[in-house]
């Protein structure tokens, strides 16, 4: 049994790449889908038909939602063809305005579940598969009032191009894919909607063609994806500029 892995797969992103694996990739035979919303998983389980579905309605901050899938790998021993780290969200807001508490479990969700799925997931997986991480254009340049959300994309992007240096020889791809804002939960759950001006401006990504493209770029053996030209060529501004320069024109 072939299967793919998704975190976050509820909403947004997440959902888009369920929609997009179905249509690329015939041979993955199950997917597994994680989340806390069961009744979001249930509905999508519907479109995915005739893909059989296991859903796993966990809170990925907490260890023992890591121990349940890893309790399910070892009991099944599917093959792992894809895993793709996306769950994950962010606040906007200084760093002493928001709720330590919050902004922990941020960093539990975005590198803490990504840190421990990552080989758990890599213990069934073998030659031709890949590890799809979602990070963010957030990850190229600190970004004030988002301070914790950059950070933890910034370890997103550089334990995933480590990582895919070390998979080199076992045959596996790691992407680190690096979108720039798409219209989903994620904006409003953020506080980031209406109340950053920054964001306003920028252009919007479709999650459906980011999903599309980015689940190619993994299968292809790419390090990172950035969609859109726009966004590109911010990539290659933050790489040259010096940070402090950077975060002059990145504050939200
Ligand atoms: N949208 C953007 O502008 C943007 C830009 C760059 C990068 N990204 C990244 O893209 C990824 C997907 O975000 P999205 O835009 O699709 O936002 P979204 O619609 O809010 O999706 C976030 C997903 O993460 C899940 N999730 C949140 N907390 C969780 C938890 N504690 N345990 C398990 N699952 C949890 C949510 O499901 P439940 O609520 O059901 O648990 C949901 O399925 C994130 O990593 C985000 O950082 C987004």
């Amino acid at each position: 049994m072939s299967i793919a892995i998704i975190t976050g797969a509820s909403s947004g992103l997440g959902r888009a790449f369920c929609l997009a694996l179905k249509a690329q990739r015939r041979d993955i035979s199950e997917y597994w889908l994680i989340a806390r919303r069961t009744e979001r998983l249930k509905e999508l389980s519907l479109l995915l038909r005739p893909v059989k579905v296991r859903i796993f309605p966990l809170d990925l901050t907490l260890w023992q939602s890591l121990e349940a899938v890893r309790n399910a790998l070892d009991k099944e021993q599917p093959e792992v063809a894809l895993l793709i780290n996306n769950a994950g969200f962010g606040l906007l807001g200084q760093v002493w305005e928001l709720s330590p508490t919050r902004q922990r479990d941020m960093v539990s969700l975005n590198c803490g579940a990504v840190t421990a799925l990552t080989p758990i997931a890599l213990n069934h997986m073998h030659k031709g598969a890949a590890v799809l991480n979602v990070s963010s254009i957030a990850s190229f340049a600190p970004t004030p009032r988002m301070s914790v959300y950059c950070a933890t994309k910034s370890y997103v992007t550089a334990y995933t191009r480590s990582l895919r240096s070390e998979l080199k020889k076992r045959g596996i791809n790691a992407l680190a894919l690096c979108p720039g804002p798409m219209n989903t939960e994620f904006l409003p759950n953020a506080g980031i909607t209406g109340q950053s001006k920054t964001f306003d401006r920028l252009p919007k990504l479709n999650p459906d063609k980011v999903a599309r493209a980015a689940l190619k770029a993994a299968f292809r053996g790419r390090a990172v994806y950035t969609p859109g030209a726009f966004y590109r060529l911010y990539r290659l501004v933050a790489k040259v500029l010096p940070q402090g320069l950077t975060m002059t024109f990145t504050k939200t």
